[in-house]
Formats: structure tokens, C-alpha cells, sequence
């Protein structure tokens, strides 16, 4: 890649890693939340989330994590998208289905865990992730074999 599809790489680049660290202070504050009545206080836990084994609080704690580990694989993948080589079409599909993986996963997550029938939402971030990691799969494979 040169000149324009640089910039454009870069650009991308930039998008991703500063969605990722956002989302990783979102995570902290979320952990924050629950570390306010997870460990036995000080707050008394929401009912529904007073069992550390029952499928909301499971949710929950899936939300703060998912949330820290799509914001760091957003940085990770914004690093990674300046040294690959693919269309810039590639690259922002690509850049656009993390973001979206990143968004939508903690959002479903943790309204599974008032509603449950949120949880079919799940299969939306998930392919978006996995649409996202095919498609730099595909472009280090090529840088490879360049
Ligand atoms: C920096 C501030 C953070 C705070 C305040 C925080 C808070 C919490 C709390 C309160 C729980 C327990 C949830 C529960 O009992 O249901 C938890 C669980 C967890 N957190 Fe965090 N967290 C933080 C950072 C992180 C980071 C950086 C990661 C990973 C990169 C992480 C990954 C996890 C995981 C995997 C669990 C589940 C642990 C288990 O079930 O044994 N957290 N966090």
C-alpha cells in the first residue's frame, strides 16, 4: 500500500485504537460498578445478581469482560491494520466490524441479563468479530506471501 491507501490505513488505524482504549475505560468503569457490590459490598447486590453462578450475573460479568477484551483487541487490530496489504474496501469493512463487535457485544450482553431473549442478539457482534479477524487473517497472508 502507498500514498492515499496509507493515509487511509491510517486513518482506520487511528479509529480502532481509539475506540479500543474507550471502550476499555468504559470496561473499567463497568468492573467498577460491580466491584461495588460484588464482593459483598458495600452495596447490597441487585437481587437478580446476588448469585456469582446465576445466568444475569454471568451476563454481567461477561459484559465487563467483553469490554475489556474487544477494546484491547481493537487496539491490537488498529495496530495491525497499517502493516497489512489489502483493497481499502478490505481494510474498512474490516475496521468497521470490530467497532461494531465492540459496540454491540457488551450492549446485548448486559441486556440479556435483564431480558434474556437479548442474548440472540449475541450472534451479531460475534460474526461481525469474526468477519473482522478473517479478513486481517486474510491480508497477513498475503503481506506474507508478497
Ligand atoms: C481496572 C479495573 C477493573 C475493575 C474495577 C474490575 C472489576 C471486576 C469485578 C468486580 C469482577 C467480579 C465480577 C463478579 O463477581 O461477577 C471482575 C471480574 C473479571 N474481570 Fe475485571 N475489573 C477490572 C479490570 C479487568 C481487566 C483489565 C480485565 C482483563 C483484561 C478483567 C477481566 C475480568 C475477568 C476475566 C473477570 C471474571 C473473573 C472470574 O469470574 O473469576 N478485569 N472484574
Amino acid at each position: 500500500m502507498s500514498g492515499a491507501g496509507d493515509t487511509q490505513a491510517a486513518g482506520l488505524s487511528r479509529r480502532n485504537r481509539k475506540f479500543g482504549w474507550s471502550l476499555f475505560l468504559i470496561g473499567i468503569l463497568y468492573g467498577m460498578v460491580l466491584g461495588t457490590f460484588a464482593f459483598n459490598g458495600p452495596l447490597h447486590a441487585p437481587a437478580r445478581f446476588a448469585d456469582y453462578a446465576s445466568l444475569p450475573r454471568r451476563l454481567i460479568r461477561f459484559a465487563h469482560i467483553a469490554c475489556m477484551a474487544l477494546g484491547l483487541v481493537n487496539v491490537l487490530y488498529g495496530h495491525e491494520l497499517e502493516r497489512i496489504r489489502l483493497s481499502a474496501r478490505m481494510l474498512r469493512i474490516g475496521s468497521n466490524s470490530m467497532i461494531l463487535a465492540g459496540v454491540l457485544m457488551p450492549i446485548f450482553l448486559t441486556l440479556a441479563a435483564f431480558q434474556l431473549p437479548w442474548k440472540y442478539g449475541l450472534p451479531i457482534p460475534a460474526t461481525a468479530a469474526l468477519i473482522a479477524v478473517a479478513i486481517l487473517v486474510r491480508g497477513l497472508n498475503q503481506k506474507e506471501g508478497a
